[in-house]
Protein backbone atom coordinates (compact mmCIF):
# COMPACT_ATOMS: atom_id res chain seq x y z
CA UNK A 1 0.00 0.00 0.00
CA UNK A 2 1.28 3.29 -0.91
CA UNK A 3 2.41 5.64 1.81
CA UNK A 4 3.02 9.36 2.41
CA UNK A 5 7.17 10.03 4.03
CA UNK A 6 7.42 13.06 4.43
CA UNK A 7 11.29 14.66 4.77
CA UNK A 8 11.01 15.64 7.81
CA UNK A 9 8.17 16.30 10.73
CA UNK A 10 8.40 18.53 13.95
CA UNK A 11 7.71 16.28 16.75
CA UNK A 12 5.32 18.22 18.64
CA UNK A 13 3.14 16.80 21.73
CA UNK A 14 0.48 17.45 24.33
CA UNK A 15 3.71 18.68 26.45
CA UNK A 16 4.85 21.16 24.19
CA UNK A 17 1.12 22.79 23.26
CA UNK A 18 0.64 22.49 27.24
CA UNK A 19 4.05 24.83 28.02
CA UNK A 20 3.54 27.53 25.08
CA UNK A 21 -0.42 27.90 26.50
CA UNK A 22 1.27 28.12 30.32
CA UNK A 23 3.46 30.45 28.97
CA UNK A 24 0.82 32.71 26.81
CA UNK A 25 -1.34 32.69 29.94
CA UNK A 26 1.43 34.55 31.50
CA UNK A 27 2.81 37.93 31.89
CA UNK A 28 6.29 36.65 30.87
CA UNK A 29 6.97 36.46 27.31
CA UNK A 30 10.83 37.27 27.51
CA UNK A 31 13.40 37.33 29.93
CA UNK A 32 11.95 34.76 31.92
CA UNK A 33 12.55 31.19 33.36
CA UNK A 34 12.16 28.86 30.64
CA UNK A 35 15.24 30.37 28.60
CA UNK A 36 17.43 29.80 31.84
CA UNK A 37 15.53 26.39 31.75
CA UNK A 38 16.00 25.22 28.45
CA UNK A 39 19.86 26.58 28.72
CA UNK A 40 20.33 24.24 31.60
CA UNK A 41 18.75 21.51 29.84
CA UNK A 42 20.71 21.72 26.84
CA UNK A 43 24.30 22.44 28.55
CA UNK A 44 23.01 19.01 30.97
CA UNK A 45 22.17 16.86 27.74
CA UNK A 46 25.63 18.20 25.78
CA UNK A 47 27.43 18.20 29.35
CA UNK A 48 28.64 22.10 28.64
CA UNK A 49 29.34 24.35 31.34
CA UNK A 50 27.49 26.86 29.47
CA UNK A 51 24.92 27.30 27.12
CA UNK A 52 23.62 30.67 25.40
CA UNK A 53 20.31 30.43 23.55
CA UNK A 54 19.77 32.58 20.60
CA UNK A 55 16.68 33.48 18.07
CA UNK A 56 18.52 30.90 15.51
CA UNK A 57 21.93 29.18 14.08
CA UNK A 58 22.98 31.80 12.02
CA UNK A 59 22.32 34.54 14.91
CA UNK A 60 24.66 32.65 17.23
CA UNK A 61 27.54 31.93 14.60
CA UNK A 62 26.80 35.96 13.84
CA UNK A 63 27.15 36.45 17.39
CA UNK A 64 30.11 34.62 17.69
CA UNK A 65 32.17 36.45 15.12
CA UNK A 66 31.07 39.84 15.97
CA UNK A 67 31.85 39.15 19.74
CA UNK A 68 35.51 37.83 18.13
CA UNK A 69 35.67 41.43 16.29
CA UNK A 70 35.87 40.00 13.22
CA UNK A 71 36.21 42.05 9.99
CA UNK A 72 37.35 43.31 6.68
CA UNK A 73 40.89 41.63 6.02
CA UNK A 74 40.20 38.59 7.97
CA UNK A 75 40.00 35.50 6.97
CA UNK A 76 38.03 32.39 7.95
CA UNK A 77 37.98 28.69 6.68
CA UNK A 78 34.64 27.22 5.57
CA UNK A 79 33.52 23.85 4.12
CA UNK A 80 32.40 24.38 0.38
CA UNK A 81 29.75 21.95 1.18
CA UNK A 82 27.92 23.78 3.72
CA UNK A 83 24.46 25.51 4.43
CA UNK A 84 24.85 29.13 2.99
CA UNK A 85 24.02 30.45 6.78
CA UNK A 86 27.64 29.03 7.93
CA UNK A 87 29.34 31.77 5.45
CA UNK A 88 26.99 34.16 5.77
CA UNK A 89 28.01 34.44 9.25
CA UNK A 90 30.68 35.40 8.34
CA UNK A 91 30.23 37.84 5.25
CA UNK A 92 27.91 39.49 7.68
CA UNK A 93 31.19 41.11 9.82
CA UNK A 94 33.11 42.21 6.37
CA UNK A 95 35.74 38.97 6.80
CA UNK A 96 36.11 37.07 3.95
CA UNK A 97 34.99 33.15 4.16
CA UNK A 98 37.54 31.11 2.19
CA UNK A 99 36.32 27.94 1.18
CA UNK A 100 37.46 24.60 1.00
CA UNK A 101 36.45 21.21 -0.58
CA UNK A 102 35.07 18.17 0.96
CA UNK A 103 36.35 14.78 2.30
CA UNK A 104 35.00 11.89 -0.33
CA UNK A 105 34.25 9.68 2.20
CA UNK A 106 32.29 11.50 5.06
CA UNK A 107 31.32 14.84 3.08
CA UNK A 108 33.05 16.91 6.11
CA UNK A 109 35.75 19.19 5.44
CA UNK A 110 39.25 18.00 3.72
CA UNK A 111 41.84 18.77 6.40
CA UNK A 112 44.83 18.60 3.95
CA UNK A 113 42.44 21.38 1.84
CA UNK A 114 41.88 23.26 5.19
CA UNK A 115 45.57 23.57 5.69
CA UNK A 116 46.91 24.44 2.22
CA UNK A 117 44.05 27.07 2.23
CA UNK A 118 45.62 28.75 5.71
CA UNK A 119 46.68 32.38 4.64
CA UNK A 120 48.54 35.01 6.96
CA UNK A 121 45.11 36.62 7.13
CA UNK A 122 43.54 33.48 8.74
CA UNK A 123 41.69 33.78 11.82
CA UNK A 124 39.19 30.94 12.18
CA UNK A 125 37.71 27.76 10.73
CA UNK A 126 33.95 27.15 10.73
CA UNK A 127 33.80 23.32 10.98
CA UNK A 128 30.41 21.62 9.84
CA UNK A 129 29.70 18.07 11.22
CA UNK A 130 28.12 17.02 7.91
CA UNK A 131 24.62 15.09 8.25
CA UNK A 132 25.74 15.13 11.62
CA UNK A 133 28.57 12.80 10.94
CA UNK A 134 31.65 13.98 13.55
CA UNK A 135 34.52 15.38 11.87
CA UNK A 136 38.03 13.56 13.02
CA UNK A 137 38.57 16.60 15.44
CA UNK A 138 42.06 14.86 16.55
CA UNK A 139 43.68 15.57 13.24
CA UNK A 140 41.65 18.71 12.97
CA UNK A 141 42.59 20.23 16.05
CA UNK A 142 45.98 19.82 15.87
CA UNK A 143 46.41 21.75 12.54
CA UNK A 144 44.29 24.61 14.03
CA UNK A 145 46.27 24.68 16.88
CA UNK A 146 48.97 24.46 15.34
CA UNK A 147 48.09 27.97 13.36
CA UNK A 148 46.22 29.46 16.39
CA UNK A 149 42.78 29.41 14.79
CA UNK A 150 40.10 30.18 16.91
CA UNK A 151 37.25 27.09 16.20
CA UNK A 152 33.73 27.55 15.67
CA UNK A 153 31.50 23.97 15.38
CA UNK A 154 28.60 24.74 13.45
CA UNK A 155 26.51 21.99 14.70
CA UNK A 156 23.39 22.59 13.39
CA UNK A 157 23.14 18.96 12.01
CA UNK A 158 24.82 17.48 15.11
CA UNK A 159 22.89 17.47 18.19
CA UNK A 160 23.73 13.74 19.31
CA UNK A 161 26.72 13.67 17.47
CA UNK A 162 30.07 12.79 19.35
CA UNK A 163 33.78 12.04 19.32
CA UNK A 164 35.29 9.89 21.78
CA UNK A 165 32.21 10.61 23.61
CA UNK A 166 32.65 14.45 23.80
CA UNK A 167 29.48 16.03 22.36
CA UNK A 168 29.74 18.40 19.39
CA UNK A 169 30.22 21.85 19.83
CA UNK A 170 32.65 21.05 22.89
CA UNK A 171 35.76 19.73 21.04
CA UNK A 172 36.69 23.47 18.99
CA UNK A 173 36.16 26.69 21.02
CA UNK A 174 32.27 27.06 20.81
CA UNK A 175 29.65 25.23 19.27
CA UNK A 176 26.00 26.93 17.63
CA UNK A 177 22.82 24.72 16.95
CA UNK A 178 19.49 25.01 15.12
CA UNK A 179 15.97 24.42 16.60
CA UNK A 180 14.56 24.89 12.94
CA UNK A 181 11.09 22.30 12.58
CA UNK A 182 13.20 19.51 10.66
CA UNK A 183 16.13 19.04 12.85
CA UNK A 184 16.77 17.13 15.84
CA UNK A 185 14.54 18.89 18.10
CA UNK A 186 12.87 22.21 17.33
CA UNK A 187 11.79 25.13 19.02
CA UNK A 188 10.25 26.75 15.66
CA UNK A 189 13.16 28.90 15.20
CA UNK A 190 15.85 28.73 17.78
CA UNK A 191 19.96 28.26 18.56
CA UNK A 192 22.15 27.38 21.19
CA UNK A 193 25.69 28.37 21.80
CA UNK A 194 27.52 26.02 23.87
CA UNK A 195 31.24 26.59 25.23
CA UNK A 196 33.94 25.76 28.19
CA UNK A 197 35.04 29.75 28.13
CA UNK A 198 33.13 31.08 30.52
CA UNK A 199 34.26 34.77 29.59
CA UNK A 200 33.22 34.01 25.93
CA UNK A 201 29.79 32.87 27.40
CA UNK A 202 29.57 36.04 29.31
CA UNK A 203 30.55 38.27 26.17
CA UNK A 204 27.98 36.56 23.98
CA UNK A 205 25.31 36.65 26.51
CA UNK A 206 26.03 40.54 26.71
CA UNK A 207 26.47 41.06 22.65
CA UNK A 208 23.18 38.48 22.49
CA UNK A 209 21.45 41.60 24.05
CA UNK A 210 22.01 44.86 22.90
CA UNK A 211 25.35 45.35 24.87
CA UNK A 212 23.78 46.10 28.08
CA UNK A 213 25.49 45.50 31.21
CA UNK A 214 22.48 43.88 33.40
CA UNK A 215 19.37 41.75 33.07
CA UNK A 216 16.23 42.59 33.81
CA UNK A 217 16.14 40.38 36.81
CA UNK A 218 19.55 42.15 38.01
CA UNK A 219 18.01 46.26 37.88
CA UNK A 220 17.39 46.81 41.02
CA UNK A 221 15.22 50.00 39.99
CA UNK A 222 13.49 48.94 36.98
CA UNK A 223 14.61 50.78 33.60
CA UNK A 224 18.05 51.61 34.85
CA UNK A 225 20.63 50.20 32.91
CA UNK A 226 24.17 51.06 31.08
CA UNK A 227 25.13 50.20 27.29
CA UNK A 228 28.69 49.06 26.86
CA UNK A 229 29.00 47.60 23.69
CA UNK A 230 27.48 47.60 20.50
CA UNK A 231 24.54 44.71 20.65
CA UNK A 232 21.97 42.68 18.91
CA UNK A 233 18.85 41.29 19.50
CA UNK A 234 19.25 37.63 19.33
CA UNK A 235 17.22 36.50 22.45
CA UNK A 236 14.89 33.21 22.48
CA UNK A 237 11.57 34.21 23.84
CA UNK A 238 10.00 32.43 26.44
CA UNK A 239 7.60 30.61 24.27
CA UNK A 240 10.23 29.22 22.03
CA UNK A 241 11.75 28.05 25.23
CA UNK A 242 8.86 26.67 26.57
CA UNK A 243 8.85 24.67 23.73
CA UNK A 244 12.67 23.83 24.06
CA UNK A 245 12.41 22.50 27.46
CA UNK A 246 10.01 20.15 26.49
CA UNK A 247 12.01 18.63 23.52
CA UNK A 248 15.26 18.06 25.20
CA UNK A 249 13.83 15.95 27.27
CA UNK A 250 12.56 13.39 24.73
CA UNK A 251 16.11 14.03 22.71
CA UNK A 252 17.03 10.47 23.67
CA UNK A 253 13.80 9.09 22.13
CA UNK A 254 14.56 11.08 19.06
CA UNK A 255 18.41 10.11 18.40
CA UNK A 256 18.00 6.25 19.35
CA UNK A 257 14.78 6.69 16.07
CA UNK A 258 16.69 7.87 13.99
CA UNK A 259 19.73 5.74 14.68
CA UNK A 260 17.75 2.75 14.29
CA UNK A 261 16.07 3.83 11.08
CA UNK A 262 19.53 5.04 9.31
CA UNK A 263 20.92 1.18 10.49
CA UNK A 264 17.57 0.03 8.59
CA UNK A 265 17.54 1.83 5.63
CA UNK A 266 21.35 1.56 5.49
CA UNK A 267 21.76 -1.88 5.33
CA UNK A 268 18.78 -2.29 2.89
CA UNK A 269 20.24 0.36 0.77
CA UNK A 270 23.57 -1.52 0.03
CA UNK A 271 21.88 -4.57 -1.95
CA UNK A 272 20.21 -1.28 -4.10
CA UNK A 273 22.94 -1.09 -7.09
CA UNK A 274 23.48 2.19 -8.12
CA UNK A 275 24.25 4.00 -5.24
CA UNK A 276 26.86 4.71 -2.90
CA UNK A 277 26.48 5.76 1.02
CA UNK A 278 28.79 8.00 3.11
CA UNK A 279 30.52 6.89 5.69
CA UNK A 280 28.85 6.83 9.13
CA UNK A 281 29.38 5.72 12.63
CA UNK A 282 31.89 3.14 13.82
CA UNK A 283 31.85 3.52 17.52
CA UNK A 284 34.55 6.54 18.11
CA UNK A 285 32.47 7.90 15.81
CA UNK A 286 28.55 8.76 16.97
CA UNK A 287 26.27 10.74 14.18
CA UNK A 288 23.32 11.70 15.51
CA UNK A 289 22.04 10.47 11.40
CA UNK A 290 20.37 13.54 10.26
CA UNK A 291 19.51 11.78 7.07
CA UNK A 292 20.76 9.05 4.83
CA UNK A 293 22.41 10.81 1.35
CA UNK A 294 22.86 8.23 -1.62
CA UNK A 295 25.39 9.67 -4.13
CA UNK A 296 23.88 8.15 -7.40
CA UNK A 297 26.35 6.86 -10.10
CA UNK A 298 26.75 8.02 -12.98
CA UNK A 299 24.15 6.44 -14.54
CA UNK A 300 21.43 7.65 -12.62
CA UNK A 301 23.09 11.14 -11.45
CA UNK A 302 21.91 12.81 -14.56
CA UNK A 303 18.13 11.28 -13.75
CA UNK A 304 18.48 13.06 -10.04
CA UNK A 305 15.31 14.91 -10.72
CA UNK A 306 13.31 12.51 -12.16
CA UNK A 307 14.44 10.37 -9.58
CA UNK A 308 12.93 12.50 -6.95
CA UNK A 309 9.73 12.94 -9.15
CA UNK A 310 9.30 8.95 -9.17
CA UNK A 311 9.86 8.82 -5.57
CA UNK A 312 7.13 11.38 -4.63
CA UNK A 313 4.92 10.15 -6.78
CA UNK A 314 5.68 6.71 -4.48
CA UNK A 315 4.92 9.04 -1.86
CA UNK A 316 8.65 9.40 -0.68
CA UNK A 317 9.43 13.10 0.06
CA UNK A 318 12.98 13.74 -0.50
CA UNK A 319 15.15 16.43 -0.19
CA UNK A 320 19.03 17.34 -1.19
CA UNK A 321 21.65 18.70 1.20
CA UNK A 322 23.08 21.20 -0.10
CA UNK A 323 21.54 21.56 -3.65
CA UNK A 324 25.09 23.61 -4.11
CA UNK A 325 28.59 24.29 -2.43
CA UNK A 326 28.13 27.11 -1.11
CA UNK A 327 30.78 29.04 -3.48
CA UNK A 328 28.74 27.75 -6.56
CA UNK A 329 25.40 30.34 -5.09
CA UNK A 330 24.71 33.39 -7.21
CA UNK A 331 25.79 35.33 -4.26
CA UNK A 332 29.39 33.65 -3.45
CA UNK A 333 29.91 33.19 -7.37
CA UNK A 334 29.37 37.01 -8.47
CA UNK A 335 31.14 38.54 -5.31
CA UNK A 336 34.13 35.76 -5.35
CA UNK A 337 34.05 33.99 -8.79
CA UNK A 338 33.92 30.45 -9.37
CA UNK A 339 35.57 27.86 -11.30
CA UNK A 340 33.77 24.43 -12.02
CA UNK A 341 35.89 21.77 -10.90
CA UNK A 342 37.58 23.65 -8.20
CA UNK A 343 35.49 21.73 -5.36
CA UNK A 344 34.83 18.62 -7.14
CA UNK A 345 34.01 16.32 -4.49
CA UNK A 346 31.61 19.15 -2.60
CA UNK A 347 29.67 19.19 -6.16
CA UNK A 348 29.85 15.53 -6.71
CA UNK A 349 27.67 15.88 -3.58
CA UNK A 350 25.58 18.40 -4.49
CA UNK A 351 24.84 17.17 -7.74
CA UNK A 352 24.25 13.55 -7.09
CA UNK A 353 22.74 13.05 -4.25
CA UNK A 354 19.62 12.55 -3.03
CA UNK A 355 19.34 12.95 0.67
CA UNK A 356 16.58 10.34 2.39
CA UNK A 357 14.39 10.76 5.89
CA UNK A 358 15.54 8.57 8.67
CA UNK A 359 13.68 10.82 11.31
CA UNK A 360 11.68 9.94 14.32
CA UNK A 361 8.39 10.69 12.34
CA UNK A 362 9.00 7.15 10.71
CA UNK A 363 9.84 3.73 11.21
CA UNK A 364 11.57 0.50 9.99
CA UNK A 365 8.71 -0.29 8.14
CA UNK A 366 8.86 3.03 6.16
CA UNK A 367 12.53 2.53 5.93
CA UNK A 368 11.85 -0.84 4.13
CA UNK A 369 9.08 1.28 1.82
CA UNK A 370 11.50 4.13 1.15
CA UNK A 371 14.33 1.23 0.31
CA UNK A 372 11.58 -0.76 -1.66
CA UNK A 373 10.63 2.68 -3.67
CA UNK A 374 14.12 3.38 -4.52
CA UNK A 375 15.27 0.26 -5.46
CA UNK A 376 12.25 -0.03 -7.93
CA UNK A 377 12.54 3.38 -9.11
CA UNK A 378 16.21 2.72 -10.44
CA UNK A 379 14.98 -0.87 -11.93
CA UNK A 380 12.60 1.07 -13.62
CA UNK A 381 15.07 3.31 -15.32
CA UNK A 382 17.77 1.23 -16.17
C1 LIG B 1 24.94 23.50 8.53
C2 LIG B 1 23.89 24.53 8.82
N1 LIG B 1 24.24 25.66 9.46
C3 LIG B 1 23.35 26.61 9.76
C4 LIG B 1 22.01 26.49 9.41
C5 LIG B 1 21.05 27.60 9.73
O1 LIG B 1 20.31 27.34 10.88
P1 LIG B 1 19.17 28.35 11.33
O2 LIG B 1 18.03 28.19 10.39
O3 LIG B 1 18.81 27.94 12.74
O4 LIG B 1 19.75 29.72 11.31
C6 LIG B 1 21.59 25.33 8.75
C7 LIG B 1 20.17 25.17 8.40
O5 LIG B 1 19.74 24.15 7.91
C8 LIG B 1 22.54 24.34 8.45
O6 LIG B 1 22.18 23.22 7.79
Amino acid sequence: MSRNISFGAPMIGQEERTAVLDVLSGPILVHGPRVTEFEQGFAEFTESPHAVSVSSCTAGMHLVWFTLGFGPGDEVIVPAQTHTATAHAIEFTGAKPVFVDADVTTGNIDIAAMEAAITPRTRAVAVVHFLGMPVDMSTFLEVSRRHKLFVLEDCALAVGTKLDGVHAGLMGDVGVFSFYPVKHMTTAEGGMVITRDADLAARLKLRKAFGVDRTHGERKIPGTYDVVALGFNYRMSEIHAAIGVEQVKKLPSFLSKRADNYQALSTRLRKVEGIEQLASSDGRFVSSYYCLSVILDSQFAPRRAEIMEMLKTRGVGTSVYYPHPVPRMTYYREKYGWKDGSFPRAERISDNSIALSVGPHLDQEDMDYIADALSDTLEELR
